[in-house]
């Protein structure tokens, strides 16, 4: 298949690129960066140079596609929804070339974007938030409006994904620990993430794109939901330094705009998905992998959410 990546340059698309080129496919690469060009050239990919928000581009760019997955998204926490606005253009412009066509959009969401209706694990079946709620649902929104006209439309749905480089939002807790000298975490720290290695997000994104079930709802989990008290241990035990418990109070001036995020228990199950797509992940652990941290030699971390400018910093 002819499959064109948005977002081909980022953590996930950095693996997906080389991944799909791997299994057969061939791969156009949308980027916006001469940096970004040469390492989709060196993934054995087509570039196609362009801002995923130039919906002109976009279009050409997704009409000699067979299928396209949406990985791009500006994390910026300072313009969130905007960026989730900006989404749901790009996704309702993509969805406009499904229509009458074999073309299939894979889209990329979040876990944390759904409400356990038992109140304890979001599973696949249950219902997304609002963008009302919180803006990022505008992604899962554009998807229904697809989803409703018949188009070929799959949803993969993202817990943290990690490597020893980068770990989503957790990437934040080691940069806050590191600069602060220790790690925080919210009173027993029974709230719980969960996760996958990104070798195996990346190889569901891949079973999704083959053999997806139209208007299906993927979660890539491999592990449901590990305790925020426990990756605080594995950040200190890589970083060598004290972890400690915080309240509700304290951990705002500790995570500052993150704060909020970081009291949710965001639990959710992969189950189902991997009966459906036959999906075993075998990738290292969370903890595993922050046990290992990879820490350049500036002992910078490599989150690419924009947390940390509006975070003040603490002394133990
Ligand atoms: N990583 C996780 O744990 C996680 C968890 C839940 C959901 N997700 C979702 O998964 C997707 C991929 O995440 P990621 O971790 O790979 O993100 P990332 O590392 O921040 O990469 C974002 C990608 O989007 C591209 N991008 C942003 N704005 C763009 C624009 N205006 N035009 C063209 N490209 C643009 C970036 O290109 P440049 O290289 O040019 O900046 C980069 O390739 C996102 O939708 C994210 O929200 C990720």
């Amino acid at each position: 298949m002819r499959v064109l990546i948005t977002g081909a340059t980022g953590f996930i698309g950095s693996y997906l690129t080389p991944h799909l080129v791997r299994a057969g496919h061939q791969v156009v690469g949308l980027c916006r960066s001469d940096a970004g060009a040469d390492a989709i050239v060196r993934a054995g990919a087509e570039v196609s140079r362009g801002d995923v928000n130039d919906l002109d581009h976009l279009r050409t760019a997704a009409l000699s596609a067979d299928a396209i997955i949406h990985a791009a998204f500006n994390h910026d926490i300072t313009r969130m929804k905007e960026s989730s606005e900006d989404d749901r253009k790009v996704i309702a412009t993509l969805g406009e070339l499904l229509k009458g066509a074999s073309r299939r959009l894979v889209i990329t969401s979040g876990t944390g974007l759904i409400r356990s209706e038992s109140g304890g694990i979001a599973l696949e079946t249950d219902p997304h938030f609002t963008s009302a709620q919180f803006a990022r649902a505008a992604t899962e929104e554009a998807a229904d409006e697809l989803i409703a006209s018949g188009a070929q439309v799959v949803i993969v749905r993202l817990p943290q994904v990690h490597d020893t480089r980068k770990q989503g939002r957790i990437s934040v807790h080691v940069e806050l620990a590191r600069r602060n000298g220790w790690v925080a975490y919210i009173d027993h720290g029974a709230n719980r993430v969960p996760a996958a290695h990104v070798s195996d997000v990346v190889e569901l994104f891949r079973l999704a794109l083959e053999r997806g079930e139209s208007g299906a709802r993927y979660h890539a989990v491999a592990e449901e939901g590990i305790a925020m008290r426990e990756v605080a241990e594995a950040i200190g035990a890589s970083l060598r330094v004290p972890v400690r418990s915080v309240t509700q109070d304290e951990a705002q001036k500790y995570f500052g705009a993150l704060a909020n995020l970081a009291a949710q228990d965001l639990a959710a199950s992969g189950a189902l998905t991997q009966q459906k797509l036959a999906w075993m992940p075998r990738g290292p652990g969370l903890l595993d992998d922050l046990r290992n941290l990879d820490n350049d030699e500036n002992g910078e971390s490599h989150s690419s959410y924009g947390v940390l400018r509006s975070t003040p910093s603490t002394q133990k």
